[in-house]
């Protein structure tokens, strides 16, 4: 193995369409065409993007953009979320990730960011920089020759529908108000819809927008796309990616129009909520079928403190945390946390974590007793756990909903 000198730096507005070619290359894809560079370059933020170089060439890329996540209580803080991490197949495992993710995270904390968050493509990567699977979420498929929403649930309204053109135009809008639904949800600044777009201009089957409006405007929407084969090559499906409904009208309404649509199979829907009641809506429950639940958004508190902060806590008492944080080492330390927030303390903790852990925690997914079981979390008694698991827990399921 040949060792060659590395260099870890913000990439130049010049290196950017060789950084994304070679991001990729990474996921095994094809260098960018004219055509896609003239889209893509719009969701490179200035001043966001890292770079690892060796020989004069980019081998590893990390970039984020500025969002806001949405936490317990419903405010929503500063995020930067982190997308486009690679690094050439030929310079892996040689320490040029671990390099990236620290001066990413570095840079970070000296920005004030206190959140970070990306989605993995595995689910070993990440962990050892303090990342936590913090929401879940869940694939179904339905039968669409056997679901129908039982008589009972509402919907019945006039739903639009837009093609791609129109729906890059509508959708940022058509989505901001929901970023704020549930907590795990993010902004969707104008860097995320660039591969939004991309990504439908690459699929088979023709993008459709379903916008549902209500009394008070548009309060739901879902983005779909049909692939639909000979009859001897497959199924006619329906691929729902990406739907969010404000009421109970708009997710009938919506399922509805789904259900309705012709010529389709089955309907596949990943990357949703586990706690959509979408079966719940059938009058035959097992047309809707869960195919898996899988790891969302991964969280990073970059800040512990002004991250535990801007949350709300659930119940009456409060408990001391030990939290170890090996990269961002002034993390560590004690803080003590009840419905009246968070402070740090020196007093002796009840439970023990490192921070990973604690973005398990972060959104309420995960229950400290769940973790303790798993033996993530050490506690020195049953009292203090049953309380995190008050203080910690979240109204409805954390989800994400937004790839990035
Ligand atoms: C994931 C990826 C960026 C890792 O880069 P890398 O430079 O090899 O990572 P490092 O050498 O810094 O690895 C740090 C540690 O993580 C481990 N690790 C990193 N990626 C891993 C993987 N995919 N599977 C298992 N372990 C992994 C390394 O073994 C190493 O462990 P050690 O500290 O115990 O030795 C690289 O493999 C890659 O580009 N993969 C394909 C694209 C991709 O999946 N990108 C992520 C998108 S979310």
């Amino acid at each position: 193995m040949r060792v060659t000198d590395r260099e870890i730096r913000l990439l130049k507005p010049t290196e950017l369409r060789e950084a994304n070619a070679l991001f990729r290359g990474t996921l095994h894809g094809p260098p960018p065409s004219d055509e896609d560079w003239e889209r893509v370059q719009h969701a490179y933020q200035p001043e966001r993007s890292w770079g690892a170089f060796a020989d004069g060439s980019v081998i590893g890329l990390a970039r984020s953009v500025d969002s806001a996540l949405t936490v317990p209580g419903d405010a929503q803080v500063e995020l930067a979320a982190v997308t486009a991490v690679g690094v050439r197949s030929d310079r892996t495992r040689r320490g040029v990730l671990t390099e990236l993710m620290r001066a990413q995270l570095t840079e970070f904390a000296e920005r004030g960011v206190p959140v970070a968050a990306l989605h993995a493509s595995e689910a070993v990567i990440y962990g050892r920089f303090g990342y936590g699977v913090a929401t879940l979420e869940r694939s179904i498929r339905l039968d669409r020759r056997r679901a129908t929403v039982h008589n009972g649930a509402a919907g019945g309204d006039e739903i639009e529908l837009h093609a791609l053109d129109d729906a890059v135009r509508l959708l940022p809008e058509i989505y901001a108000p929901f970023a704020a639904g549930r907590a795990g949800m993010v902004a969707r600044p104008s860097y995320l819809w660039p591969g939004w777009e991309g990504h439908y201009r690459r699929s088979n089957g023709a993008m459709r927008l379903a916008v549902h409006r209500g009394r008070d405007g548009v309060d739901g929407y879902a983005a779909y796309r049909v692939h639909n084969p000979w009859p001897e090559e497959g199924d006619c499906v329906l691929y729902v990616e990406d739907m969010n409904v404000a009421n109970p009208d708009a997710f009938a309404g919506l399922w509805r129009y789904l259900l309705s649509v012709d010529l389709v199979d089955r309907i596949d829907a990943f990357g949703r909520p586990v706690d959509e009641p979408v079966a719940a809506l059938l009058t035959d429950q097992r047309a809707c079928e869960t195919r898996g639940v899988y790891d969302d958004v991964w969280v990073r508190l970059v800040d512990v403190p002004a991250a535990l902060s801007a949350r709300t806590y659930r119940g009456s008492g409060s408990v001391v945390i030990d939290v170890r944080d090996t990269i961002l080492t002034s993390n560590s330390g004690s803080y003590r946390l009840s419905a009246d927030g968070c402070a740090r303390t020196d007093e002796p903790a009840a439970l023990s974590m490192t921070v990973d852990t604690l973005a398990m925690l972060y959104l309420g997914g995960w229950q400290a007793s769940a973790l303790v079981t798993a033996g993530r979390i050490e506690a020195t008694d049953a009292e203090s756990v049953a309380i995190a698991d008050r203080l910690f827990a979240a109204d409805v399921a954390p989800w994400c909903g937004t790839p990035f």
